[in-house]
């Protein structure tokens, strides 16, 4: 797996993100098993709470192209230390089973497995019998 590829496109679909509330841009980019990547940046609202991350808008546009099984996803933003995903994020990356997830600032790549960042998620609900 190409990591640093990924990441490439992560900064890049950054540069879309609508920020004007917080001017804390993020990208992502999501890569299914098949290879095909997807990428998201946040879309913030004035109506704060409405804000949708960066990593929901690259779920939302896999899921919507028919992908559900994904290798990983990078997250990107000029930060001091590797961006961290929001709750709310790790919940719906989690939910479709996203097994890595790469974090990098401008300097440095750090990666966790989605069990290190939302452990037992799933446990007794989506892992029911
Ligand atoms: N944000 C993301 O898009 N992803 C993250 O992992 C953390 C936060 C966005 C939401 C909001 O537009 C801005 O960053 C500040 O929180």
């Amino acid at each position: 797996m190409d990591w640093q590829a990924l990441i490439d496109q992560a900064w890049a679909v950054r540069e879309r993100a609508y920020a004007p509330y917080s001017n804390f841009k993020v990208g992502a980019a999501l890569i299914a098993e098949d290879g095909r990547v997807f990428t998201g940046c946040n879309v913030e609202n004035l109506s704060y709470g409405l804000t949708i991350c960066a990593e929901r808008v690259a779920m939302g546009a896999a899921v919507a192209a028919g992908v559900t099984r994904f290798a990983g996803v990078a997250v990107v933003a000029d930060t001091g230390v590797p961006i961290s995903p929001c709750g709310a994020c790790r919940q719906v990356l989690s939910e479709f089973g996203v097994p890595l997830v790469v974090l990098a600032n401008r300097e440095s790549v750090e990666t966790f497995t989605m069990e290190e960042l939302l452990p037992r998620a799933a446990t007794g609900i989506l892992d029911r019998p």
